[in-house]
């Protein structure tokens, strides 16, 4: 299902002066979004994250002019809080009391916090032993009932779509409800403003469910349908992990149709889902935009991580990185040229999934063994020796 927004209407009765006298928000766009006039969104400030130029990473990539758009800075710490403000206000418009997700870990965070704003209740599905820390922590903070499927997440999605087709009074709140990539879409409409009235050459998104690169590319389409952005429209790029990337591999082999992967593994646990469930929106974004798909390994998503985090400040998730693993090795085919300008979406904080980090890096030494090895780079370790209470 999708929203088809009137924007003939909206057109007429749109002054983009308006937007600029907004915040830059999802709720800036409010014209297109499905939601009453008079319905107060329920909120936690979401949107207007920051699009950084990362100089320092496209030194090392070959790219002059690329930026990340830095969706760890929503409220629950990624980007699906977007969709979920969105979803939320919808579900209380319709006068539902109870919202429901299966989930890799950030769905249920974002839902269990708007669902607690909203005074709803929420249930979660999630993968057993699948959901990182601190995504599981969230949802129990803020009063989520979790329950644990044996199985993946395709598993977990099966499951409560079931489930809410036996139980009218409660809400589907994954991504198949279209209100909530309506939301997701302003992520489009953000990074038009931030380049000042213009689009990207192209922008590169991890993809795991695959609604939020459809998403995104209805938010170019809907700019370019009401006359503010002039053609051509950005590639859009979707990278999958290696081991779950069921729509890469369709778009690599000219296929209509996915093949389902029945054990997905990766790193990336937020991405490791086998039947996505918008495949077929995203690959027709990725074919009208004249994008294509990639897929990298849990290496080089870990090595891009890094990089963004030592070389930009950014801390993202494995999920996230894999935007920008997929650029360096774009760029190294060729597929993306170093003239490019190009938008990396940085889709969750690196805070979210401590673990990973603390057994993929060097992590932190002891005082002796920080001595000997300013003993070995020579220089300062000698007055370091003379005064470690100054170290
Ligand atoms: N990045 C992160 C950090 C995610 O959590 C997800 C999806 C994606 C990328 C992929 O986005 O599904 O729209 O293609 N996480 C979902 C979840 C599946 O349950 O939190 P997508």
């Amino acid at each position: 299902m999708e929203v088809v927004c009137d924007l003939e209407s909206i057109r007429e009765g749109l002054k983009p002066s308006d937007w600029a006298s907004r915040p830059l928000s999802v709720w800036r766009y409010r014209e297109l979004l499905p939601i009453g006039r008079r319905i107060e969104p329920i909120s936690l400030g979401e949107g207007g994250t920051s699009l950084h130029p990362c100089p320092r990473l496209g030194g090392m990539a070959g790219i002059r002019r690329l930026m990340v758009k830095n969706e760890g800075e929503n409220p629950t710490g990624s980007f699906k809080d977007r969709g979920m403000t969105v979803g939320i206000t919808k579900a209380l418009e319709l006068g539902k009391g109870w919202v429901a997700c299966a989930s890799t870990g950030n769905t249920s965070a974002s839902l269990a916090a708007y669902a607690a704003r909203a005074g709803m209740r929420c249930t979660v599905l999630v993968p057993k032993g699948g959901v990182a820390y601190g995504k599981m922590a969230q949802a129990i903070a803020h009063g989520a009932e979790i329950v644990e499927v044996e199985g993946n997440f395709d598993r977990a999605l099966g499951l409560v779509i079931e489930l809410a087709a036996k139980t009218p009074e409660l809400y589907l709140m994954n991504s198949v409800n279209p209100y909530r990539l309506e939301g997701q879409k302003t992520l489009a409409l953000e990074v038009f403003d931030q380049l000042g009235g213009r689009a990207p050459d192209c922008v590169v998104v991890p993809v795991g469910n695959a609604g939020n690169i459809s998403a995104i590319w209805k938010g170019f389409r809907e700019l370019e349908a009401l006359g503010l952005l002039k053609p051509p429209l950005p590639r859009m790029i979707g990278i999958q992990a290696e081991g779950a990337a069921p729509i890469a591999k369709a778009f690599k082999s000219g296929s209509s149709s996915i093949d389902p992967i029945e054990r997905p593994a990766t790193v990336a646990t937020a991405i490791r889902i086998g039947k996505p469930a918008s495949w077929k929106k995203a690959l027709r974004a990725v074919r009208e935009s004249g994008g294509l798909m990639e897929e990298v390994s849990d290496e080089e998503i870990l090595s891009a991580q890094r990089a963004l985090a030592s070389k930009e400040g950014i801390f993202a998730e494995p999920a996230s990185a894999s935007s920008i693993a997929g650029l360096m090795k774009l760029r190294e085919s060729g597929e993306i040229s170093g003239d490019e300008v190009v938008v990396c979406v940085v889709t969750g904080h690196g805070l979210k999934d401590p673990d990973v980090v603390v057994k993929s890096f060097k992590g932190p030494m002891g005082f002796q063994e920080f001595l000997s090895s300013m003993m070995a780079m020579g220089a300062g370790a000698r007055s370091t020796q003379r005064s470690p209470s100054r170290a």
